[in-house]
């Protein structure tokens, strides 16, 4: 049986359906979906693609094999993670790009989702006033109107191959299925009671004995999704009968987005924040989301400290980048938020004068409690995911996607076969008091009709001399900017190789909770050294995926995190 699909596989995908060769005659891969092997880091000459799943690296590379670029394989790479990483790659949430193409120019779309029409500030509390987090967290009054399918149309304008042909991987290992790993088979098996729980029909993730590797994953309704924007583009999504199902979705609980909210989703073209640290020069995301002010911040913070005389997590070096943590958090609820429904003061939060004001309490050798600091906020869920892409052109892609929290909102749109976004959550569900993870937001990520949610994503790219040097970004929530501001730090200070930097032991301060949280692997000596300057520390699980691409000359590392299936794949 599992012959006869791969055969099946390979021949659809080297003989396509008349349709998908319309407008050029390039024909896409024969990936097999059911032997593919993780590969953590390599060196390329042309082009290269990382993200969290092998089968949508391959894609992505496969495409600009073929003759496609790096906006190609954006558009590739992101619908084949909709299929084979269900949990955090979407058609259903949304997301941000950085670009910086071939002639220099950067590029920022801004595909996050957005509140529904009928959101209200108070929506998620209850008659007493009490936060109801449970709402805002799962099931069809989480979900905002998703952004992902017209993030793809933006991108198509950049790419040259058809999105007929861009989608038909991803169409293919939905319809043919493609086995899992172990790692989603371990994330399926925790979802299953909420999965029931939040459907009402059982979606194709439930499975009456506990996922394994090696398992197939067959998803027939998100094919036809698919094959729905394959012939009618984004109208495929945000019309006719996909829409109609998302708002039959909605009607069997207490979803609240509706067809005109669907048809109203645009795309914003954002400015990328430019700034430069110690001769390189990086560009990051502005607000909705927070990734690029508070990267921007941190590394002003420590750029005037010999960082690499310190050493890689020096006591001296740990204390000063967990300081400017602290601080650039604490500026985060309070004045980030969508820039079209509230004023973001970007200037000044890093202008070198408040920068400078912000370090004037940093005491080497002594924690600044974090009540010190004025209030902060950092609702974000972890369950985001992150693209890294370099052609031989020159163009640089970095984009992180989310459903916000694994699988989203639990929710699948019956007959539709994608997961809902729960991302109504990176809202401050309830001004000024702290939500579930003991954080508490502001009036500027308050919610209102059609405002999108402050995020923390933080796709980055970095030049030096005005050539392309590093693509980056990560999932994880509130740790995004910590995980780039670490790996950058990582490649520039300490001099590490991308897969050094992107897998060594991370940090991350966030304010409040006043807590260094460390992954395994973290010195002993720095954390001892640190409690008694007054620092309290918190083991925790895997901090980011990051992606990196690094490239000098005609040589293009890349490197794959391996805190999950992220893989790398070139040539
Ligand atoms: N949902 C995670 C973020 O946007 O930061």
């Amino acid at each position: 049986m599992r012959k006869l699909s791969c055969l099946f596989i390979l021949f659809t995908w080297l003989f396509l359906p008349a349709y998908s060769q319309s407008k050029n005659k390039t024909t896409l891969t024969s990936i097999d979906a059911y032997h593919y092997q993780v590969k953590k880091e390599s060196v390329y000459t042309k082009a290269a693609v990382a993200c969290a799943h092998p089968l949508a690296s391959e894609v992505g590379a496969y495409v600009m094999q073929k003759g496609g670029n790096a906006f190609d394989a954006a558009i590739a790479t992101q619908l084949a993670l909709a299929v084979v990483y269900p949990g955090a790659g979407n058609i259903g949430g949304g997301g941000f790009l950085i670009a910086r193409k071939k002639d220099g120019k950067l590029l920022g779309l801004d595909y996050r989702e957005q509140a529904p029409a009928k959101a209200s500030r108070d929506m998620y509390l209850d008659g007493a006033g009490n936060a109801q987090t449970q709402l805002s967290q799962n099931g069809r009054l989480a979900a905002g109107v998703p952004g992902t399918v017209a993030g793809l149309f933006a991108t198509l304008p950049y790419a040259k191959l058809s999105f007929t042909q861009l989608i038909q991987p991803a169409i293919q290992l939905a319809e043919n299925g493609f086995v899992i790993t172990e790692k989603e088979a371990t994330n399926l098996n925790k979802s299953q009671e909420a999965f029931i729980q939040y459907n009402s029909v059982i979606p194709v993730f439930v499975k009456s004995v506990p996922w394994k590797a090696g398992d197939t994953l067959v998803q027939k309704e998100l094919a036809n999704t698919l094959k729905r924007i394959q012939a009618n583009g984004a109208k495929g999504f945000y019309e006719g009968e996909t829409a109609d199902l998302i708002v039959a979705e909605m009607k069997k609980a207490n979803g609240i987005i509706t067809k005109e909210d669907l048809a109203a989703y645009t795309v914003k073209k954002r400015i990328p924040l430019e700034f430069d640290y110690r001769g390189y020069h990086i560009a990051g995301f502005p607000p909705p989301s927070s990734g690029g002010i508070i990267l921007w911040q941190v590394m002003k913070m420590i750029e005037s400290y010999p960082m690499s005389s310190y050493g890689f997590q020096s006591t001296q070096a740990t204390q000063l980048m967990v300081e400017a943590e602290r601080r650039a958090y604490a500026d985060r609820a309070k004045h980030m938020g969508d820039p079209d429904f509230f004023k973001v003061p970007v200037d000044s939060l890093v202008s070198k004068y408040y920068i400078a004001q912000r370090m004037h309490t940093f005491t080497p050798g002594k924690a600044t409690p974090s009540s010190n600091i004025p209030k902060s906020s950092f609702p974000e869920s972890e369950e985001t995911t992150h693209i890294s892409i370099y052609d031989k052109e020159g163009n640089m892609v970095s984009i992180t996607t989310t459903l916000n929290g694994s699988y989203g909102s639990k929710t699948v749109v019956g007959g539709a076969g994608f997961l809902l976004n729960n991302e109504m959550d990176d809202f401050s569900i309830k001004p000024g008091v702290p939500n579930m993870y003991g954080a508490v937001g502001g009036e500027a990520n308050a919610i209102a009709p059609g405002k999108r949610m402050l995020s923390s994503m933080c796709p980055v790219l970095v030049t030096k001399n005005n050539k392309p040097y590093l693509v980056a970004g990560t999932p994880g929530g509130t740790t995004i900017p910590t995980s780039v501001f670490q790996t950058l730090v990582n490649m520039i200070d300490f001099t590490m190789t991308p897969a050094d930097a992107v897998n060594k032991p991370k940090f991350h301060h966030q304010w409040l909770p006043d807590e260094v949280y460390i992954e395994k692997g973290f010195p002993e000596t720095t954390k001892q050294e640190m409690i008694k300057m007054g620092y309290h520390f918190t083991d925790r699980a895997a901090i980011g995926r990051t992606e990196v691409i690094c490239t000098q000359g005609n040589r293009i590392s890349v490197a794959a995190d391996i805190r999950g299936d992220d893989s790398v794949a070139g040539f």
